[in-house]
């Protein structure tokens, strides 16, 4: 939901510009996405088990102290938080995280990468969506570090690997120990001059089929200007502005840039 008059406005610009179901797509290859991600409406095994998860997450009453490292929350500024809010408020939504799902699910990528663990919800379906995949998800809280493990470990998912630390001292160790990035997930420290850091610093790292997703482009006028510097690098190919989250691709085989807005 909306929440501040930048959201709100390009919401609306958004809601009247971006193409529903597919419609007026030309690239045979987003027609795909859109068919098989954004718009296919079917459960897959995991979802159950993981909405189940979501609706405990959201009666847990544990009060977690919470240090802020990023650009901070606008819908809970204080730092005990419990369980509850973040689950209701914090983390991405049920319909978001399927996309994701789907989206991994769908390229079989091997290698993932996801910035703010949070609660460890979105690491579930990233890491579920192929078993074979291995997951590095960062955090900077200890406390919510700990407690991501736990429910981690709790679900017997084994293809994660959980970093405790912030973005900028993990993200190039970690960059410098893996050969590729296919799915690089950006959902945390949502600043225009940190969301281009880590942009660039994951762009050696890219293989043709890599896809970049950056959560929150409309939170901020800084985070609207750093998605239209990056969908605009001359390296990304396609760009899809999903309105909570845009998703850039390399792929040289479109070989005329394309910008598309979808509504989901
Ligand atoms: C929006 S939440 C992530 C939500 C999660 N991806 C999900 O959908 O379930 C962002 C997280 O990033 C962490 N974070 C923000 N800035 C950070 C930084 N600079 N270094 C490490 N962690 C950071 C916060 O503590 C928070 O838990």
């Amino acid at each position: 939901m909306p929440i501040n008059f930048h959201q709100i406005k390009n919401f609306i610009r958004h809601w009247l510009t971006a193409t529903r179901k597919g419609h007026n797509v030309h690239s045979p290859f987003v027609y795909k996405l859109c068919e098989e991600i954004f718009y296919n409406n079917s459960a897959f095994y995991d979802f159950e088990q993981l909405e189940e998860i979501r609706s405990a997450l959201k009666k847990n009453k544990t009060i977690l102290n919470i240090e802020d490292f990023g650009a901070g929350s606008k819908t809970m500024p204080q730092k005990r938080r419990s369980v509850t809010e973040i689950a209701k408020s914090g983390i991405s939504t049920q319909k978001q995280s399927q996309i994701i799902y789907k989206l991994i699910n769908f390229f079989y990528a091997g290698t993932i990468i996801e910035l703010g663990t949070s609660l460890g919800l979105n690491t579930l379906y990233l890491a579920m969506a192929n078993k074979k995949a291995r997951l590095y998800s960062i955090e900077g809280s200890r406390e919510l570090f700990d407690f991501s493990s736990q429910l981690i470990n709790e679900a017997k998912v084994k293809n994660v690997t959980l970093m405790n630390g912030k973005f900028d001292d993990e993200l190039p160790v970690l960059l410098n120990q893996i050969n590729k990035v296919d799915v690089f997930y950006v959902d945390g420290n949502h600043t225009y001059e940190s969301t281009l850091q880590y942009f660039r610093s994951a762009l050696p790292k890219r293989t043709n089929d890599s896809v970049f997703i950056f959560d929150d482009i409309y939170w901020s006028h800084g985070m609207t200007r750093a998605w239209h510097e990056i969908k605009n690098d001359a390296h990304v190919t396609l760009s899809i502005d999903a309105f909570y989250f845009g998703m850039i691709f390399f792929k040289q085989e479109v070989k005329e840039k394309v910008h598309l807005k979808i509504l989901i």
